[in-house]
């Protein structure tokens, strides 16, 4: 089937390269020229495992190509895809001038009858929306043009992995026509479909991002609690995790939640239920807990130092997680911005963040190539991230690098009596 994606980011371009890698004739489409020259010069934008692979591998078979032209790419598409960005505005809610957009120029551009998925993460009744929108737009009345929800749920780090063998595909559509067109499209796939109405689909998504923030958020108020009672919360999740009911995953306490997902998922959906006159008082809790815990280690700090003013502060690690260069709402940002006004000399190692970290802070930091680096004659340590390079870091290393072997640890990497016999000062969260 001939494919065309709006919008190569994590979504879009994964989607598309998936797409052609299952067979299909993929055109993705981006606004960004840069983007589109790097991605036809078989480069990723993004740092996504295996992506950059299948890129090359597709586009050298013909299945996949990439372009600005979106009239060219939409005119004869079967269906159009849409994985623009939906971000948060100043009030919580999404942001959906992008989706606007592209649904501006798929009326102006397409010559036949298509089907318009949108992939994008959108507020409940958006799909409506969005085939009213191209419908009035159309300037070709005659026209067919049906929307369907198919929202993503990959994570990023393990995008493609995600895609190629995911749980379910969601797919929300309003006719038996658009149902059977979506369920071809994913077919060489061979996954579970979930099939529900527009509306559902749309709602599957929040549910889902609000269902896993709100887990979060809850092992992380138990592990302040723990933490005040002289628990443990790795030992308290050991002990949960056995119970099907509640599941072995997302149970690590942290620094909280960043990401292009979570925060602006739980502030959008709270948004609507207002809008509705509800108030959505777990994903409330969710989203008050992750603000304060996010600066709960620097808080910790602040108990034991003085000031940060002209100490030189080691930080490990920049993206909100593991496996991306993202850094959208990562915990590091609200953290280093505290040391910055303090006066700190910082020191920050990531092993693919830099790059992006730079464009917000070109010269406030120093950046390093390794740990060692970083550590070296250090005052104090900070872990935002948990990348293996970093996990691999051996306690004793604190103890020999630094000036004074102090290490806040938000994420848990370390078990508290290996830290101990190394004889570094040592604190994390919940335990
Ligand atoms: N990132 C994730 O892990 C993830 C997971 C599931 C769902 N989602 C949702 O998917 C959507 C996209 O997220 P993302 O992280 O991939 O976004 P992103 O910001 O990484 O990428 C969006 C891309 O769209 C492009 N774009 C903007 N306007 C365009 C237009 N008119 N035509 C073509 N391209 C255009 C931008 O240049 C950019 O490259 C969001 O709604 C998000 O909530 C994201």
């Amino acid at each position: 089937m001939k494919i065309a994606v709006a919008g190569t980011g994590y979504v879009g371009l994964v989607a598309g390269v998936c797409f052609a890698e299952k067979g299909h004739n993929v055109i993705c489409v981006d606004v960004d020229e840069n983007k589109v020259e790097m991605m036809k010069g078989g480069k990723s934008p993004i740092y996504e495992q295996d992506l950059e692979k299948l890129m090359q591998k597709n586009y050298k078979e013909g299945r996949i190509d990439y372009t600005t032209d979106y009239k060219m790419a939409y005119k004869n598409a079967d269906a159009i895809f849409i994985g623009v960005g939906t971000p948060e505005q100043p009030d919580g809610s999404a942001n959906l001038s992008y989706v606007a957009n592209v649904s501006r120029q798929i009326a102006e551009s397409i010559e036949h009858d298509c089907l318009v998925v949108v992939k994008s993460t959108v507020p409940i009744g958006t799909n409506d929306k969005v085939e009213q929108f191209i419908k009035d737009s159309l300037v070709n009345k005659s026209i067919k043009v049906e929307v369907a929800s198919n929202p993503e749920f990959l994570a990023q780090g393990t995008a493609v992995k995600d895609t190629l063998q995911a749980k379910r595909i969601v797919i929300g559509t309003e006719s038996k026509e658009a149902e059977k067109k979506l369920i071809e499209i994913y077919k060489p796939f061979n996954l579970p479909i979930v099939s529900v109405n527009r509306r559902s689909a749309e709602m599957i998504k929040y549910a889902s991002n609000d269902f896993l923030a709100l887990k979060i958020s809850y092992m992380n108020d138990i592990a302040n609690l723990c933490e005040l009672v002289g628990a443990n919360i790795e030992d308290v999740a050991e002990g949960m995790k056995y119970d099907d009911r509640i599941g072995s995953n997302f149970l690590r306490a942290g620094i909280g939640y960043g990401g292009s997902c979570f925060p602006k998922d739980t502030k959008a959906l709270k948004y609507l239920a207002k809008q509705y006159g509800y108030t959505l008082k777990t994903v409330e809790a969710a989203v008050d807990v992750n603000a304060i815990q996010k600066t709960r280690l620097y808080k910790k700090a602040t108990e034991r130092l003085i000031t940060f003013n002209g100490l030189k502060v080691a930080v490990l690690g920049l993206t909100f997680k593991p496996g991306t260069d993202d850094l959208r709402e990562a915990p590091s940002l609200d953290n280093i911005e505290l040391l910055l006004r303090q006066g700190a000399k910082i020191y920050a190692y990531d092993p693919v963040g830099i790059e992006n970290f730079k464009k917000k802070y070109p010269n406030e930091i120093i950046y390093v190539s390794n740990p060692e680096e970083a550590l070296d004659d250090a005052n104090v340590c900070f872990i935002f991230t948990e990348w293996n390079e970093i996990k691999s870091i051996k306690p004793e290393i604190y103890k020999k690098l630094m000036k004074t072997p102090l290490v806040y640890d938000g994420r848990n990497i370390y078990k508290l009596d290996e830290m101990k016999k190394a004889e570094v000062e040592y604190y994390s969260i919940g335990r």
